[in-house]
């Protein structure tokens, strides 16, 4: 049976109650202040809840989730999120966070009429367009989607690094760093993809904005 709304409110009741009984103060010291170090951006898929898989509590993780984690150039909502985490909430740590077996970056790879989505996905296109013989020199149609996953990450942490937002806190001495990890449905386990961008050095000149 799959939980009513109701059942909702239920659960919600006994999550507070839980954590109330370990630590009084739990929701009282929230309500006061919210300071996390990270923001974490990642797919809406639902089998990737981001508190849940880095064990954080409420209060440590900032989150944007979208379909197949992407940091378009000029997404207004997106932005706004990294703006916020950066320059209110002074986040150190940006982590994109792709997981294997992306059902948005599967429908990328493909040439079906999914409707306005495919606007969206036209993000993912483009770095296929700019890997295609990496990508399509596999064989495995599954190997495909996850090498594209993990080249969809790479693309979306130097989007992230690229914003005026990352460059100005870089030029302000602020120390951010920008991760990129996948997730493994499989296994519950993340992987370092290990290319993070920490300074203004690792932007492409033709991105550089100087004052
Ligand atoms: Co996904």
């Amino acid at each position: 049976m799959k939980p009513t709304p109701e059942d909702l409110f239920k659960r919600n009741q006994e999550w507070a109650e839980s954590k109330l009984s370990k630590d009084s103060q739990f929701f009282s010291k929230l309500s006061n202040i919210q300071s996390p170090k990270y923001l974490w951006i990642g797919c809406s898929d639902s089998r990737v809840p981001a508190n849940e898989i880095v064990g954080m509590d409420p209060g440590e993780l900032f989150v944007h989730r979208n379909v197949a984690n992407v940091v378009p150039h000029s997404d207004a909502n997106c932005l706004a999120v990294i703006q916020y985490a950066v320059e209110i909430l002074g986040v150190e740590h940006i982590v994109v966070t792709g997981h294997y077996n992306c059902g948005g970056i599967r429908a990328a790879l493909g040439d079906a009429d999914h409707g306005q989505i495919d606007n969206w996905l036209a993000h993912i296109k483009d770095v296929i367009k700019d890997n295609y013989e990496e990508i399509f020199d596999l064989k495995d149609e599954q190997e495909r989607v996850d090498r594209l996953c993990e080249l969809n990450v790479i693309r979306q942490v130097s989007n992230v690094a690229k914003t005026s937002i990352i460059q100005n806190a870089w030029r302000n001495g602020k120390s951010i760093t920008v991760h990129g990890w996948v997730y493994g449905l499989n296994d519950g386990l993340l992987r370092d993809l290990k290319v993070d961008i920490s300074n203004l050095e690792q932007i492409h000149p033709a991105f550089q904005i100087n004052s």
